[in-house]
């Protein structure tokens, strides 16, 4: 019969690299619409990462573990296949700025075509984190700003760690 599914499972795809807290918004924000929501890893980018996924996925679990309904994973390939897999039916993603609305608006239209069952839902973050992405982040940290506030405590923790290693290994 049509209508509402009974159990919704929604996937968050992403980089991740790192977790932000306007990310952290959006999963919680999630966890309340939705039965199951798995925030996924892209597995196979082609762009250095900062963290490894494995590193990522701990950092992931660490701000989600008191959420029973949410669970961390990655995944390789196409995204519509992997929710299909997982019997999903809704893709979550954030928009921030109508700068993000044109490559949004592409992968879901394209996901759309590949699989006209799955939705994707996009929910607008909140303001107080709609200028924050991984990249400036990153940016800002490397140069020796301040990011508290725009991750979470545990992910700045290992920003710090990992710039020691670098600095280190320049040594
Ligand atoms: O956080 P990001 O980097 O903006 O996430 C992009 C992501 C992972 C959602 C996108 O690259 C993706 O879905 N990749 C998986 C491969 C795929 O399905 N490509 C076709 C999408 S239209």
């Amino acid at each position: 019969m049509p209508g509402k599914p009974s159990n919704v499972v929604a996937i968050y795809p992403g980089s991740f690299d790192p977790i932000t807290n306007g990310h952290l918004d959006l999963i919680q924000r999630g966890s309340r619409l939705f039965d199951r929501l798995i925030v996924s890893i892209l597995r196979n980018e082609t762009k250095q990462p900062l963290f490894t996924v494995e590193e990522r996925i701990e950092m992931l679990r660490e701000v989600v573990q008191n959420y029973p309904n949410i669970e961390v994973a990655s995944f390789n390939g196409l995204l519509v296949d992997y929710a299909a897999a997982h019997e999903a039916t809704v893709l979550l993603r954030g928009i921030r700025a109508i700068s993000d609305y044109e490559y949004e608006l592409q992968m879901a239209l394209m996901n759309r075509r590949l699989r006209p069952e799955i939705e994707t839902v996009f929910l607008l973050a909140q303001e107080a984190y709609s200028f924050i992405s991984s990249r400036l982040v990153k940016e800002v940290f490397s140069l020796g700003g301040d990011i508290s506030g725009l991750v979470p405590p545990g992910v700045e923790a290992r920003m710090r760690r990992q710039l020691l290693k670098t600095i280190k290994k320049e040594a």
